[in-house]
């Protein structure tokens, strides 16, 4: 993975943050804090990668800029909420303790609805100063396409089926339904706005859309994988945490190696996608390695 593009998404993210210096201080700690405890940035990475191998020299990073930023709050968004003790309950993320744990359940629920529409805001603050009326056509179509992944048909949506069938079997339609929405939707508006924003035409923009769903399913079957098999600490967050919550997940229909097998083929199929897209797309395909063979 090249460090440098993660050193510039993390100094990117940042120059978003909001300062703490006033009465509300308690929820904008809160929130820089969950964001700060670092994770992978697969999101953002993908976005950012997608959008250099699809722009070329057309590449711009003020334009990238807020929406990588916002993809990470989006998503830290949906673990503060994921882990509350009314969802999964549990007590580590990213190796330290969550956010609910740390600073309370009140403002663990106000930080996740901060990030989720300060996402909104500092896109939507940029997009007042851009003049070029092609550009701005793609920011409001890349701003659509992740509040769609962020919403009921989106993240939250996938959220809901995940918690009612708590301690119910799931028919495989289901699940796939539910993975699709809770992980997928935001790891596929990944390529589909790194895409969108770099002009990426209809075909192309399909071709994203394929590739971020077989990721998506792929990336949640790991999931539930290391759920069952990591180390807690390599992992930063709790093992067995599906098994406490009666969650149904590939690996109990299936088994570990059917499960194994599927990641493979599903990474597969998502780089035969990505091929049919401009650009060099080997450092897509390297992040794409590492995300189904990780073991954090
Ligand atoms: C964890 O996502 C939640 C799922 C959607 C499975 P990540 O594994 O990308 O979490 P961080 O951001 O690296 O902590
Ligand atoms: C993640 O599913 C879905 C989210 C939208 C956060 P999990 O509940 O399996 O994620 P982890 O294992 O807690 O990261
Ligand atoms: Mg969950
Ligand atoms: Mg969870
Ligand atoms: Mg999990």
């Amino acid at each position: 993975m090249n460090k440098d593009n993660l050193k510039k998404i993390e100094e990117i993210i940042e120059s978003f943050f909001f300062s703490e210096d006033d009465l509300n201080k308690k929820v904008i700690t809160a929130a820089n804090e969950a964001i700060k405890n670092g994770g992978k940035r697969l999101r953002p990475l993908i976005m950012f990668e997608t959008y250099k191998a699809v722009a070329g020299a057309e590449y711009n990073e003020g334009i990238i800029a807020p929406f990588l930023a916002a993809i990470e709050m989006i998503h830290t968004f949906s673990l503060i909420h994921d882990d509350l003790p009314a969802m999964d309950n549990d007590r580590l993320r990213r190796g330290k303790p969550t956010t609910w744990v740390s600073h309370g359940e009140d403002m663990a629920i106000l930080a996740g609805d901060m990030l989720s529409v300060q996402a909104f805001e500092i896109i939507s603050e940029k997009m007042q100063d851009i003049e070029d009326v092609v550009i701005l056509k793609r920011m409001s179509k890349a701003l659509y396409t992740l509040a769609r992944a962020t919403g009921g048909f989106g993240m939250i949506g996938g959220q809901c089926v995940d918690v009612e069938y708590c301690g119910k079997q799931m028919s495989e339609d289901v699940m796939r339904y539910t993975y699709a929405l809770k992980t997928g939707a935001l790891l596929q508006a990944s390529f589909v706005i790194g895409g969108i924003l770099a002009g990426a035409n209809d075909e192309e923009t399909e071709m994203l859309k394929k590739a971020g769903s077989y990721i998506g399913e792929a990336f949640q079957i790991r999931d539930d994988y290391l759920d069952i098999v990591a180390d807690e600490k390599e992992l930063g967050k709790p093992t067995h945490s599906d098994e406490k919550n009666e969650k149904t997940t590939y690996v109990n229909i299936v088994g570990i190696d059917e499960s194994l097998r599927r990641v493979e083929s599903l990474s597969a199929d998502a780089k035969k996608c990505l091929k049919e897209v401009r650009g060099n797309m080997n450092s897509i395909f390297e992040i794409i390695d590492m995300m189904v063979n990780r073991t954090s």
